[in-house]
């Protein structure tokens, strides 16, 4: 399944679970699922210093459903 569809999916699902947000998060410099995430609505919410161990920041990628 492509991963666009797959994040529609789950998307979908949360939503009819009554979640007022959805959250992603990757690496900062990950052009390919930012861009991804990007075209569906999310936005960059807050940059985390070394979030992951290779010491790369990550962003959290954010849609408010309310
Ligand atoms: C991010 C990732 C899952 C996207 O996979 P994909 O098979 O291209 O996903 P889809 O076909 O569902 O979506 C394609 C969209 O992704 C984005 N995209 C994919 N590759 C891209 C690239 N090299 N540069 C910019 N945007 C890109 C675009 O928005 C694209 O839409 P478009 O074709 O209309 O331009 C894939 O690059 C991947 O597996 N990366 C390695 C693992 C990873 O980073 N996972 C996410 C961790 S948070």
């Amino acid at each position: 399944m492509a991963p666009r569809k797959l994040i529609e999916l789950a998307m979908r699902d949360m939503i009819t679970h009554g979640a007022d947000e959805i959250v992603l998060e990757t690496e900062y410099d990950n052009l390919a699922s930012l861009t991804l995430y990007g075209s569906m609505g999310f936005i960059k919410d807050r940059r985390l210093y070394r979030f992951y161990l290779n010491g790369k920041d990550a962003y959290f990628d954010a849609i408010d459903n309310e």
